[in-house]
This record gives structure tokens, C-alpha cells and sequence, in this order.
């Protein structure tokens, strides 16, 4: 292990641990302090040893295999790469590590979610974090745990073992009908329990209806940006995705028309109400519009709900609600209000799509857990939901009035933000040639997370635009935050004003 000690990490470097790792141990093989074939140190020790988090060490062997410096043995460890030609130590020389690092992508290493995730687990083991805008799941402490445990209990009690059974593939039908009247009675659409499929969470809804209706190198067309899970689902069935940008009033329906007169899709991907990332909801006459599109051209909406309940101004309507024909498959999640460990959505189609979206829903898992729908139904039935969806509200209107004014007050009046009418996210733009990636490694040193745009673009490209979400943080130190938010914003473009060569300095490398 003595022979590790001599990799340097540097903190205040710009550049991700497990890039400095890699490349120490790549200076280890090119002395040959370390040899081919030889182990190297397990992920643990080497973590203890260099004071990281293992994920960096995971990180960096995987960075070293993927370039041809180690082999790993399952359940032995990894190798320097027995066959290691002298040549590999030459090539890195000759390309910096950084643009390497950067092939994961096709961008550079700032754009590796690997490495997003690395230097966080960093700062967070590291209790820097003071102040989170970046996760988009609500705090546990919000769940409704006793009211679950009660009908849990209960659910045990009728049930017992005909909850851990095997369930009918397309949910247990009395939840199907709890669901059928809650639409009713929440959004006025009537959704025979028929029509409706069970389903693990909106990702595998996502992922059914890709099954279920995509071939190899069909077209799907998706917002831009967007919820990525999505996109990864149908790039899996092999399709074609062509994006649509998104205004903030809803799709740019001119751009939507051209793109149909060359070529219709599949399906259309959309999240209408609170979009992820950008907080934007459609306006009435755009619903409209694309269901008018839908049915001119034949093609099918994918209306992903994640969030509806959570409106601050007015009570969204869902596109579901102005379909009279059967173009919407409509995916409604009970995960960003309710407990997403529950893996519960549901999808709404008309009856025809019903076998078809059962059969993948079967091939996938066969059937959503018995006890979870069971203990779900219970919960409507008791009409225990719109206590909590209400109680929710009430908490996140709050966030969603203090985060707005202090955007309001302190973020400079050149970056671009819509406020939402309701959801989790507020979409910032910063001015054109200033990339939200660079803003995110400056706010990440002050120990404040954001999410770059680039996350949210099926390739990864750089963004002006970044995500805040304000799921987690506490309401007392939004204001703090986004103050501190602000003054990076600032230092940004200072260091741009300075030295314009230094943004395309930071600017990760393409
Ligand atoms: C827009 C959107 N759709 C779907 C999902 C997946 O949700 P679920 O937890 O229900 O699978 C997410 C999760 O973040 C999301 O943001």
C-alpha cells in the first residue's frame, strides 16, 4: 500500500477525484512502481487510504479499465492490465486526461453523470453541502408513515397471505376502481377501471408502453429538455428520438408541424403540467393543439403525470382530460408526493391498448407487489389522499413562495426564469455563451448543489439552462442559498469579464 501513498489529490482543482486517482495510478504503471498483472489494492483500503469515498476508487478502476490500464476478475479484484503495451502511457500523454475522461459522453468529464455523482458523494461524505437545489425527491419526513403503517396493518389483518400471492398482471382491482373514482372526482375524467394498468412507478410505465408500441428504429419525439429516465427507455427499444424544443408556454407547435410533415411518430413524450426540468406548463390552446396534431397525424401521446397534485395557483387540467379518442397513454405517478419506495403509477389507455400494455406489464415483473396496491387502495378508500395531497401543498407552496421571491430579490436580472404554477422546479437560464456546467462546479465548491441543464438533454450537450429544485431544502435556508446562488452567478461572470478565454477555458471540452 506504501506505494499509493504518493498520489496527490487536490480539492480545489477543478477536476473530479477519480480523475486525479487515475491518473496517479496511471503515473504508478508508467514508473513501474506498479507492474502488469499486478492487483490492485482493494476499493476500501485504497479509499481509507487516500481519504476518498469508494465511489471514486470504483470510479477510477472503472476509468482505468475502460482506457486499457487494469482488468477486472470477478470476485478477485482488479489488475493492471497484464498485456499493458507501452503504448497506452504514451497515447494518454498525447491526449489530456480530461478529454479522455470526457469519451465517456462525447463531452467533457464535467458531463460524466458518473462523475456528478462522484464529486457529490465526495462533498456530502464531506457534510459540505449546505445547500441543496438539486434533489428532486421530497425529504422522508413528509411521508405519511403512521397513516401507512395503519393500513398496512389492516391490509395484513383481511388479507394476510392473499397479499404476498401472485396479483393479476393488470392490478388488483379494487385499487383500479379506487383510482377510477379518484380521477373523477379529482380531475373530472373518467377512466373505467378497465383502462387502467397497474404499474412499478411511472419509469416502468414509461418503459411498458416502449414495449409495448415501439419497434426497432420507430420515431419517438420528446421535449427538449426532458426527463432523461425517459428517453433511455425508448433509446432501449431501439428508437429513433427526435427532440422538440419546449417554450414556456408548451411545445413550439410550429417546429412540432414541421417535424410531422417530413416524418410521424410513434409516440410523443410529454409531461404538460410542472415538466421536469423546467417547471413549464402548457397552455390550454397548446393542449389543444397537439391533441388536434395527434389525431390529424395518428400518432400517440405519452402524458407523463409525475406531478399534478402539487399546484400552487390553479388545479391543472391533465391533456387525458381533453381526449375523447384514445391518443393519450396517460402515466400517473404516486412517487413525487406520496413515498417513491412504493413504486406505484398507473397507466390509462383506451381498451384496445389494454392486452397489449398487460403483456409487457407480465413480461417485465409479472404483476406490481400485492401488498403495496392493497395497503394504496386502503389508503383512498379511507379517503386519507387528499388530506395528504393538501398537506403537501401547503408545505411546498410555502418553499415555492420563498424560493420565488428570492429569486425575485437576488439572482441577476439577466438570467431567464418563468416561475411555475406548481411542481418542484424552477428553470434558469444563464445569458448565451455562459454554461450551466461551470456554474455547477463553482456553486458545488461553496457547497451548494445545483443540476446543469445538460443532464436533461438526450446527448448530454452543454446548457445554459440549470434546474432548482426545492424538494429538499429547508424553507430557512432557501433565501441563504439562493443569495449565495446568486454571488457564484456573479463570480461567473466575472471571471468571463476578466478573461472571456476563461469561460472557453471552463468550458468542458467537446
Ligand atoms: C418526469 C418523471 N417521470 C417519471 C419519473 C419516474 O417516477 P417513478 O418514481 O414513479 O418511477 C420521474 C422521476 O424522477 C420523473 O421525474
Amino acid at each position: 500500500m506504501d506505494r499509493y501513498v504518493s498520489i496527490h489529490l487536490d480539492r480545489s482543482l477543478d477536476k473530479p477525484l477519480y480523475v486525479q486517482v487515475f491518473e496517479g495510478i496511471v503515473r504508478l504503471i508508467e514508473q513501474k512502481t506498479i507492474l502488469p498483472g499486478e492487483k490492485l489494492p482493494p476499493i476500501r483500503k485504497l479509499a481509507a487510504l487516500l481519504k476518498v469515498n469508494t465511489v471514486t476508487i470504483v470510479n477510477a478502476y472503472r476509468f482505468l479499465e475502460k482506457e486499457g490500464f487494469a482488468v477486472s476478475k470477478v470476485g478477485s479484484g482488479t489488475y493492471v492490465s497484464p498485456s499493458l503495451k507501452p503504448s497506452a502511457v504514451e497515447d494518454l500523454k498525447k491526449e489530456p486526461v480530461m478529454k479522455k475522461a470526457g469519451k465517456t459522453s462525447g463531452h467533457g468529464p464535467y458531463f460524466n453523470p458518473q462523475a456528478d455523482s462522484d464529486i457529490r458523494a465526495e462533498k456530502e461524505q464531506e457534510g459540505n453541502v449546505r445547500y441543496d437545489f438539486a434533489s428532486a425527491a421530497i425529504s422522508p419526513e413528509f411521508f405519511p408513515v403512521e397513516e401507512f403503517k395503519e393500513v398496512l396493518n389492516e391490509v395484513l389483518d383481511r388479507d394476510r397471505g392473499y397479499a404476498f400471492g401472485y396479483q393479476e398482471s393488470m392490478g388488483y382491482p379494487p385499487l383500479r376502481q379506487s383510482i377510477s373514482e379518484l380521477m373523477f372526482k379529482d380531475y373530472d375524467i373518467k377512466l373505467p377501471a378497465e383502462e387502467i394498468q397497474i404499474v412499478s412507478g411511472a419509469q416502468q410505465g414509461i418503459d411498458i408502453i416502449a414495449k409495448a408500441f415501439l419497434n426497432y428504429q420507430d420515431t419517438v419525439y420528446v421535449e427538449v429538455p426532458t426527463y432523461t429516465g425517459a428517453i433511455d427507455a425508448f433509446k432501449s427499444r431501439g428508437a429513433k428520438i427526435v427532440e422538440i424544443p419546449l417554450d414556456p408556454d408548451g411545445i413550439n407547435i410550429d417546429e412540432l408541424r414541421a417535424r410531422l410533415k417530413v416524418k410521424t411518430p410513434v409516440l410523443f413524450y410529454t409531461m404538460p403540467n410542472f415538466h421536469n426540468p423546467t417547471g413549464y406548463s402548457y397552455s390550454e390552446q397548446k393542449k389543444k393543439e397537439l391533441i388536434a396534431l395527434a389525431r390529424e397525424y395518428d400518432f400517440l401521446i405519452v402524458e407523463d403525470d409525475h406531478m399534478n397534485d402539487l399546484y400552487f395557483e390553479e388545479k391543472p387540467s391533465p391533456l387525458k382530460a381533453m381526449d375523447d379518442d384514445g391518443h393519450v397513454l396517460y402515466i400517473k405517478s404516486f412517487s413525487k408526493l406520496f413515498m417513491p419506495g412504493l413504486r406505484l403509477a398507473f397507466i390509462a389507455s383506451k381498451k384496445e391498448f389494454g392486452m397489449r400494455i398487460a403483456d409487457a406489464k407480465y413480461y417485465s415483473d409479472i404483476s406490481s407487489s400485492g401488498l403495496t396496491q392493497r395497503a394504496m387502495d386502503l389508503f383512498f378508500r379511507k379517503s386519507l389522499w387528499p388530506g395528504h395531497a393538501r398537506r403537501m401543498r401547503t408545505i411546498f407552496r410555502e418553499k415555492w413562495q420563498a424560493i420565488r421571491l428570492a429569486i425575485e430579490e437576488h439572482i441577476p436580472r439577466d438570467i431567464n426564469c418563468k416561475s411555475p404554477g406548481g411542481g418542484l422546479f424552477f428553470w434558469l437560464n444563464l445569458p448565451q455563451g455562459y454554461y450551466s456546467m461551470n456554474l455547477y462546479n463553482m456553486a458545488l465548491k461553496q457547497g451548494l448543489l445545483i443540476m446543469p441543464g445538460d443532464f436533461f438533454y438526450p446527448d448530454r450537450r452543454p446548457s445554459t439552462g440549470f434546474r432548482l429544485s426545492f424538494a429538499e431544502i429547508a424553507p430557512e435556508d432557501i433565501k441563504s442559498g439562493i443569495k449565495l446562488l446568486a454571488e457564484t452567478i456573479e463570480k461567473l461572470f466575472q471571471e468571463y469579464r476578466l478573461n472571456p478565454l476563461r469561460n472557453n477555458n471552463f468550458r468542458p471540452l467537446l
